[in-house]
């Protein structure tokens, strides 16, 4: 009978692994207007052209207006999770929530070139 007696204990397990997953899946919602003043953090590289950070170690900042709002999100995450690399970006990204990782993708991915400038800039 010892075998049975481990069941409720798996059953309750399994019941914790599948709320945990529909946790995850549920989606933060991005609002551009809150990523706007969450970019006063972004603006003093990302918004150089051709600025290049971290001498001597070059990098080029990549151009995040007009990025997939979904693709700026999950960047920061992997800075966040150590999944992408580079030092600075860690250390802000380790700041954000998944609330203001999608609100600076939706800012982000609302920029075109005739944009007005970000006041914070
Ligand atoms: C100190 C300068 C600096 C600041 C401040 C900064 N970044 Fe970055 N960011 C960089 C550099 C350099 C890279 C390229 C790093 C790499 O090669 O992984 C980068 C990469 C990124 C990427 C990946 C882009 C891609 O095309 O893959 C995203 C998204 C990003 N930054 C968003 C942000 C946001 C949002 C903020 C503000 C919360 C911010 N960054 C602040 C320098 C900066």
């Amino acid at each position: 009978m010892k075998k049975l007696t481990i069941l409720p204990q798996l059953l309750l397990a399994f019941t914790f692994a599948l709320t945990g997953f529909a946790a995850q899946a549920q989606e933060v919602k991005g609002n551009a207007a809150a990523g706007s003043s969450k970019s006063w953090l972004c603006v003093g590289c990302h918004s150089i052209p051709e600025y290049r950070a971290d001498y001597p170690l070059v990098y080029k900042v990549p151009m995040l207006g007009g990025q997939n709002a979904a693709y700026i999100a999950s960047s920061l995450a992997a800075y966040k999770k150590g999944e992408r690399k580079h030092p600075t970006m860690r250390a802000i990204a380790g700041s954000l929530s998944e609330q203001d990782m999608a609100d600076l993708g939706e800012y982000y991915a609302a920029q075109t070139a005739s944009s007005p400038n970000n006041p914070l800039k």
